[in-house]
């Protein structure tokens, strides 16, 4: 109960704050109250999350198990009888243990429900608080409440004894908890909001949405696909999304990523994914495909071998859903920069970095990187995306990618480079295809080739009305499980995630996360893999720091050395796009 006495000393101090503010009275003291109120609160968010997500989560799983085994029974019982008297097997200690545990179940992803709702609240408390300095009226109405509160504060005190006697108390009381605090703090909201006249949408659904499509991993002919989207034109962005066709993470989808960073050389090593290209005509997709050595390719992989990747529900899988989503450059606004074609050379050093500047003074809306590789001919193109990560490093890998990251102000570009002191060039634009399949895109010369920057601000991206639920930030990143939006559509919305550097060379900036775990072998490796479900949860396979794994990665080679950085000092970033 104390988490709720906190989250009301908030409110309260925010009634103090403006009603000093009013009467013009040490207002700078209060700010620094305040602030620390803030700090205070969201420490008790994370206790919550603690709570509910890995003290309890465990409780909940077995819980899960038993009642679907319990269910299970049930129906084999009902089934092998067919007589509902049956049912009279069931002693009736099992049938309340059932009721009982359905109705815990129940609470607690209501309660999850709750908190979600609750963050967002006390997110969008806060962003208004900027406006209360200019906007309080009557400091009257605040002193009301506040004598409200206090006696709201001692009715929970009277409560305090009873807390946490057992589940079900606690998430009862919590559920309580919320309903009142989100009356006080629609109270306040109504105070405080400014209503925007605007209400425009402004990126359209993709144009170009592809079925589900069945990919396999080491099958030559259902392991790779040209999925025709017939737009005549280069799209502006791809999401490649994948489902898994069974286990734990059946519901949820992972991302294609656009560069293939691990070969097949190493035993007992699984990489995995599904990676993209794309041109004017097509979308390739390709699965891992055994080439000269081993078949550990996977079109699902978390990262559990050699305990890579930390997370729950950990998955490696041959088969999966595929499905392509387009938008072209009509179903978006015009870009804030759609910058000219720059060449990246691997084997040139000065071709290898480049730090652009937007120049917005905030996060960009979206932010995508498009790389053209051209054939040896000339006849034909391919286009990959820029991704947020070094995978790993090791003589002979062929690995590849273009790494990209963005803050405020700026766009980082890393091409891996050739270093003269290697014994072996390993890298090059998109990756090599040992390990995948590649029929569909022999004859591509990605030693070199160009890139374009395509930036959009935030107004311009996203639908005025949606503005303040569009960016959700974690700083606590020991959690397997984030819940960051409300439900929403997967098949026309875009979901993206990030992982933003807290200190170091990159600090500020934002690196995108990964779909699959692509890391093999003995050496540093990063970047985080998330996937998520339509309730606007996201599951993270963070790299464990214990076996060199990092979150910010860009090691050396890349960008023939600028800014390179291992670090685990990083927030979790999502936005998500919903389209009109
Ligand atoms: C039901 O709960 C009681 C008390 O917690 C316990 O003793 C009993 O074993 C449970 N029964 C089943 C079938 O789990
Ligand atoms: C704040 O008030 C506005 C206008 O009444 C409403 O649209 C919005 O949903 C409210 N926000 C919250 C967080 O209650
Ligand atoms: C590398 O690129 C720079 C800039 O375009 C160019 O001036 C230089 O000649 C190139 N070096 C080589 C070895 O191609
Ligand atoms: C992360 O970096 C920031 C900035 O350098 C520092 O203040 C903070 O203590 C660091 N956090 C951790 C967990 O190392």
């Amino acid at each position: 109960m104390m988490d709720v006495v906190k989250l009301l000393t908030i409110l309260i101090l925010l009634v103090i704050y403006s009603a000093s503010k009013k009467s013009k009275v040490d207002a700078q003291m209060t700010v620094q109250e305040l602030e620390l109120a803030q700090h205070l609160i969201f420490e008790d968010i994370s206790n919550i999350k603690r709570k509910l997500w890995i003290d309890l989560s465990s409780k909940l799983a077995t819980l899960e198990t038993k009642l679907e085994h319990m269910e299970n029974n049930r129906m084999c019982n009902v089934n092998g009888n067919n007589d509902l008297r049956s049912s009279d097997k069931l002693s009736q200690d099992n049938r309340q243990n059932t009721t009982m545990a359905t109705i815990l179940l129940r609470s607690f992803h209501d309660e999850k429900l709750k908190l979600r709702k609750l963050n967002k609240l006390l997110q969008k408390l806060l962003t208004d608080n900027e406006e209360l300095s200019k906007r309080f009226g009557d400091h009257d109405e605040y002193l009301t409440d506040l004598r409200a509160h206090m006696s709201i504060m001692d009715e929970f005190k009277d409560k305090d004894e009873q807390f946490n006697e057992n589940i079900q108390q606690t998430v009862t009381d919590l559920m309580k908890s919320h309903e009142d605090l989100s009356r006080d703090v629609t109270i306040l909201n109504d105070t405080l909001f400014v209503k925007s006249g605007e209400n425009k949408h402004n990126v359209r659904k993709p144009v170009f949405v592809s079925e589900w499509i069945l990919i396999r991993s080491q099958d030559p002919s259902l392991g790779e696909r040209a999925i025709p989207h017939g737009l005549g034109e280069i799209p502006y962005k791809v999401d490649v999304q994948i489902r898994p066709t069974s286990g734990p993470n059946a519901g949820w989808i992972f991302s294609g990523d656009s560069a293939m960073q691990a070969d097949d050389d190493l035993k007992d090593e699984v990489y995995g994914g599904v990676v993209y290209f794309y041109d004017s005509s097509n979308v390739y997709i390709m699965a891992p495909m055994i080439g000269n050595n081993f078949d550990f390719g996977r079109v699902l992989n978390t990262g559990a071998t050699k305990n890579r990747r930390l997370g729950n529900n950990h998955q490696t899988s041959n088969e999966a859903y595929v499905r392509v989503k387009i938008w072209s450059p009509a179903d978006f606004p015009k870009p804030d920069i759609e910058s000219e074609w720059f060449p990246l050379d691997t084997d040139n050093s000065s071709l290898a970095y480049y730090e652009l500047t937007h120049g917005l003074n905030e996060y960009p809306g979206f932010v995508n990187i498009q790389i053209r590789c051209t054939s040896i001919n000339g006849d034909s193109e391919l286009i990959s995306e820029g991704i947020g990560s070094s995978a790993s490093n090791r003589a002979y890998l062929n690995s590849g990618g273009v790494i990209h990251a963005f803050d405020k102000n700026k766009i980082r570009v890393w091409a891996s480079h050739f270093h003269e002191s290697e014994k072996y060039k390993a890298y090059n634009i998109l990756g090599g295809f040992d390990g995948w399949n590649r029929g569909l895109l022999k004859g591509i010369n990605a030693n070199r080739g160009q890139f374009r920057v395509l930036v959009w601000n935030r107004l311009k991206f996203v639908d005025s009305s949606q503005n303040s639920n569009f960016e959700q930030i974690e700083e606590n990143v020991n959690f397997p499980e984030w819940s960051p939006f409300d439900k929403f559509s997967p098949q026309t919305d875009l979901l993206s995630f990030y992982a933003q550097a807290n200190d170091g060379l990159n600090k500020g900036f934002r690196f995108p996360g990964y779909g699959n775990s692509q890391s093999t072998g003995p050496s540093s490796f990063g970047g985080v893999m998330y996937a998520y479900n339509s309730n606007g949860d996201i599951r993270i396979w963070r790299p464990n720091p214990l076996v060199d794994g990092y979150m910010i990665h860009v090691y050396e080679p890349y960008g023939n050395g600028n800014n390179h950085q291992r670090s685990n000092n990083a927030s979790f970033v999502s936005t998500l796009l919903r389209t009109n």
